[in-house]
């Protein structure tokens, strides 16, 4: 700097501090308003624009492909060109010497001029360093592979989505639902017999974990073939759950609730059949472990004679006793036949009353819409009245209201015709 040039400053600087702005109140003032709209603009942002929302993080996902946010892509570029052992030099040392350059900047460029021509080294060593950024960015952009596709946001959509693949890919040997059985047309699998996977014996001692363990690595001593993205296969994580989302929904325990809602109530004074509401409830509730293979205490729920013999402690259902085992179970008492049930979390209202009432009306396999009974009465000894009634009581709900329709066969003349008579409610069970 020659004195010219610092005797312009000079003049310069008085100049502006006679009659210019000051940093407070006028200069702070600006920068206020200048933050406050850029935090409106933030917040307006955040309202109505949003973050995009990918899936929830998941930290087994092999097939996730994480990148940094755009303004840091030409950093994260950058490293690509520094693999292994010398990254230091593309996370370190490079930014730290950028950045070292901008603080030392005051001390090594002291020219007074400020117009960008004026200062070409400077000027075209900003512009080398952004188009720098720009196109690390932009070779960023274009071989970042594409985020896999979120495959079913819903549980039904995952199901759809794991059916389509299974049909492509699973069901040439494994049968369009999982049945097994000879493997035809596939190379070296030709005629070995596979298991069923739709099986409850299946189902029902694998949990969804198991599945995908096997889907993702496969059985190569057996003839499965791994699947995921990680051993070689083509199904990244999401296309797995979503296959074993379908094997899954085979499972006859496992009633999807936006389909099923919860088991409906019963109506007032409705006493639930065994087949309609009953079976299906034990099944899906109890037969984890109350079937055939697994049955704790021998006990069975999987056919009616097994819900009312089996057991240990047999008979756990008695006709009309609210006492028997398997009602105070279900209440959450200790007995001697063991504790609540199912053990870790109770029925649904809903569920309890179902049982309940079954058992109170007496726990018979079809509903007790009171059987029909008939009843013969000769009638003797009456001059012009001799011959049978014959009456049949109408089902009637509960127990024995209903219509007795009498009929007396014509035994004399004079006396053929109809009685009918109401049973009065209130008539004991028959
Ligand atoms: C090339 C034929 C083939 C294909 C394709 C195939 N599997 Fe398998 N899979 C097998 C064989 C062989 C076994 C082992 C034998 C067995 O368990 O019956 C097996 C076993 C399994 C098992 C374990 C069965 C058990 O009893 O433990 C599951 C679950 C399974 N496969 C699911 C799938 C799914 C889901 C797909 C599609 C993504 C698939 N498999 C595709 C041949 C195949
Ligand atoms: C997670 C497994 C499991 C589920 C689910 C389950 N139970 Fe049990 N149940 C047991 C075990 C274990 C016992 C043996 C007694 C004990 O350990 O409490 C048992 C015993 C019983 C017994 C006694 C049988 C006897 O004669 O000794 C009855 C009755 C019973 N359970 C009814 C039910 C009913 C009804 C349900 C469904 C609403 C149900 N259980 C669901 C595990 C289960």
């Amino acid at each position: 700097m020659n004195d010219q040039d610092k005797q312009a400053i000079h003049e310069r600087y008085q100049e502006e501090k006679e009659h210019g702005v000051k940093f407070y109140p006028d200069i702070i003032y600006k920068d206020a308003i200048a933050s406050f709209a850029i935090f409106i603009l933030l917040v307006g942002l955040a309202v109505f624009v949003g973050v995009a929302k990918e899936p929830a993080a998941d930290p087994s996902d092999t097939s996730y492909v994480p990148r940094p946010e755009w303004y840091f892509l030409f950093l994260f570029e950058m490293l690509k060109f520094f693999p292994g052992q010398i990254e230091f030099v593309g996370t370190a040392i490079i930014p730290g010497i950028a950045i070292l350059l901008l603080f030392l900047l005051p001390l090594i460029d002291r020219r007074i001029k400020r117009h960008p021509r004026s200062r070409p080294v400077a000027t075209l060593t900003m512009s080398a360093v952004v188009v720098g950024i720009v196109a690390l960015t932009i070779r960023a952009v274009i071989t970042t592979p594409a985020q896999p596709e979120t495959v079913g946001a819903t549980h039904k959509e995952q199901v759809a989505a794991g059916q389509k693949l299974f049909e492509e890919q699973c069901a040439k040997c494994h049968g369009q639902t999982g049945e097994g059985g000879e493997v035809k047309d596939v190379e070296g699998l030709t005629g070995t017999f596979l298991n069923a996977i739709n099986s409850d014996d299946y189902l029902f001692t694998r949990t969804d974990e198991t599945t995908y363990n096997v889907v993702d690595y496969g059985q190569p001593g057996l003839g499965m073939p791994a699947f995921g993205l990680a051993n070689g296969g083509q199904f990244n994580n999401q296309q797995i759950n979503a296959v074993v989302a379908f094997v899954r929904s085979w499972d006859s325990r496992i009633v999807v609730e936006e389909e099923a809602g919860p088991a409906a109530a019963l109506a007032p004074g409705e006493i639930p059949d065994y087949e309609k509401h009953v079976a299906p409830l034990l099944k899906r509730r109890c037969s984890a472990c109350h079937r055939e293979g697994v049955a704790k205490n021998n006990y069975v729920v999987s056919s009616y004679q097994g819900v009312m013999t089996s057991g240990d402690h047999a008979p756990d259902v008695v006709g009309g006793d609210l006492n028997s085992n398997l009602i105070l179970m279900i209440n959450r008492q200790k007995i001697e036949a063991g504790g609540p049930m199912p053990p870790t979390k109770a029925l649904a209202p809903q569920e309890m009353d179902i049982i309940t009432r079954w058992v109170q009306a007496g726990a018979l396999p079809v509903r007790a819409e009171t059987p029909a009974l008939t009843a013969t009465v000769t009638l003797t000894g009456t001059p012009r009245a001799t011959g049978t009634v014959t009456s049949t009581i109408t089902p009637g709900t509960p127990h024995v209201t209903g219509t007795v329709t009498s009929t007396v066969t014509p035994g004399t003349p004079h006396a053929t015709g109809t009685v009918t008579s109401t049973v009065v409610p209130g008539t004991p069970k028959p």
